[in-house]
């Protein structure tokens, strides 16, 4: 094996930097507005119930993989992966993977900018008190209102993107540590301020039994592929945003422990935005299957109600709103490294240009919901394919070409080296990700592309 790399683009403070930055990725939109509104659509606990499985058996030790496969290449993702296929004697083909992890976050970050450009605007519609004692039907109208204007849309899209390339652009190390210790747990102790007063005015028991009681009836092939998808959207997986997060860690954390801390964070804020919304959508008789905007259409009504609700609302969305900012830069990354490392630009030009990529992107993401509502493929808008895309084939895709990659083309004693797990913990990560990981992820796309039925009848 080669000696240890340096990353030319700096390295954590510590291996708190690092935990706090990969769940500044991890915790974001994903948790507080994709989980509700999936889990709604798909019916409740066997969604949630399928998710949690994911997590726990094929997100963490692709999480693991990942991390390991940044720390020893220690560079973006496509030179990370054209490194080590060369040192372990493969293919340069590897480096695709990379390719396609640019490509996800860049068509991520499109429509991801514009959920955070509503989280800004409603920053300021709760602060201004809009929807003090609004009833559902009227917190619904204001939505719909604005999700049908493009101007205001594209106004608030700008604002995010240009948030997140300005701190791309200075580099994420500094700056991101400090939102994330601080702003992390603010949004955490907000979510269970919210979850305590869903429990006292919602209807918490039919919430907890809609989340935690698997109706498998409800347990379609479209069900089981979207919650494999969450669960490495919400993780970040799949796309070399940990892997280069990774990159950065310093040989002495434990990749181990710090994969279970970051995705365990992320599961319980995912949860408890489902038990925070859920009593409320009870309560006052919504339909779970509220589509993208269910939080947007559900949270206010709350903040309307509740003494200093104007107050509240707009802090929980400020925090929202730095929530999703952790997460974009994150998917931004990847692509500016690589524009730094093989183009020679400096970070605020990689960070523009690819910035403006992918705020024209969004541009057609936000016209879908709108003027272009009524272009469809395959039944979807375009910013339903972009989620599809990305969520359902291509991070799993990626996450399946990296659990590859680790266990099946990367000699075993690097892994163990790099991992550095008792024979044990070593030996079930690499079952998993050999066995379990490819095995679930295929069944999950060959069900899903109908293949299987050919077998089935
Ligand atoms: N995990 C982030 C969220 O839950 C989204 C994200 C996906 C970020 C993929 C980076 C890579 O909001």
């Amino acid at each position: 094996m080669t000696g240890r790399r340096k990353s030319v683009h700096g390295e954590w403070s510590s291996r708190l930097a690092f935990i706090l930055a990969a769940t500044g990725s991890a915790v974001g939109l994903g948790n507080v507005w994709r989980f509700p509104y999936l889990t709604g659509e798909s019916g409740g606990g066997a969604f949630v119930l399928i998710y949690l499985l994911c997590v726990a058996v094929i997100g963490v030790p692709v999480m693991m993989a990942e991390i390991m496969l940044g720390r020893r290449g220690r560079q973006s993702p496509v030179n990370t992966m054209r490194t080590l296929a060369q040192e372990e004697g493969r293919s340069p083909s590897w480096q695709y993977l990379g390719w396609m992890g640019m490509l996800a976050g860049f068509m991520i970050l499109a429509y991801y900018s514009v959920v955070a450009g509503w989280t800004l605007a409603y920053v300021f519609r709760a602060g201004a008190g809009v929807f003090d004692s609004a009833t559902a039907d009227g917190v619904a109208s204001i939505f719909s209102g604005f999700v049908s204007d493009p101007e205001r849309l594209l106004a608030w899209h700008t604002i995010f993107m240009v948030m997140t390339t300005i701190v791309v652009s200075r580099g994420v190390k500094s700056g991101l540590e400090q939102a994330v210790t601080f702003l992390m747990p603010a949004l955490f102790v907000l979510l269970v301020a919210l979850v305590g007063y869903a429990m006292n005015t919602g209807e918490f028991n039919q919430a907890l039994h809609y989340l935690f009681h698997p109706d498998f009836s409800k347990l379609t092939a479209k069900v089981v592929l979207d919650a494999m998808g969450q669960a490495f959207f919400s993780l970040s997986l799949g796309m070399g945003a940990i892997m280069i997060y990774g990159s950065y860690l310093s040989h002495t954390a434990s990749i181990a422990r710090t994969s279970i801390i970051v995705a365990g964070m992320d599961t319980l804020v995912a949860l408890l935005a489902g038990l925070a919304i859920f009593p409320l959508v009870f309560a006052y008789h919504l339909q779970p299957q509220g589509g993208p905007g269910l939080i947007f259409k559900i949270l206010p009504i709350a903040f309307g109600q509740m003494p200093y609700g104007a107050a509240f609302g707009a802090a929980f969305f400020v925090l929202l709103v730095f929530a999703a900012w952790t997460s974009s830069i994150s998917l931004l990354e990847p692509i500016v490294t690589w524009l730094v490392e093989n183009r020679g630009m400096n970070r605020v030009k990689a960070s523009t240009l690819s910035g403006i990529g992918a705020w024209l992107l969004g541009i057609g993401a936000l016209l879908s919901l709108n003027a272009w509502s009524n272009h469809k493929l395959l039944g979807k808008t375009f910013f339903g394919i972009l989620e599809y895309l990305t969520a359902d084939l291509m991070l799993p895709l990626g996450g399946l070409l990296i659990a590859t990659f680790a266990v099946w083309r990367m000699s075993e004693e690097s892994s163990r080296s790099e991992l550095g797990l008792g024979s044990w913990s070593y030996a079930l990560w690499r079952f998993l990700l050999r066995y379990i990981t490819p095995i679930a992820i295929g069944l999950v796309f060959l069900n899903v592309t109908g293949l299987l039925t050919l077998f089935v009848h």
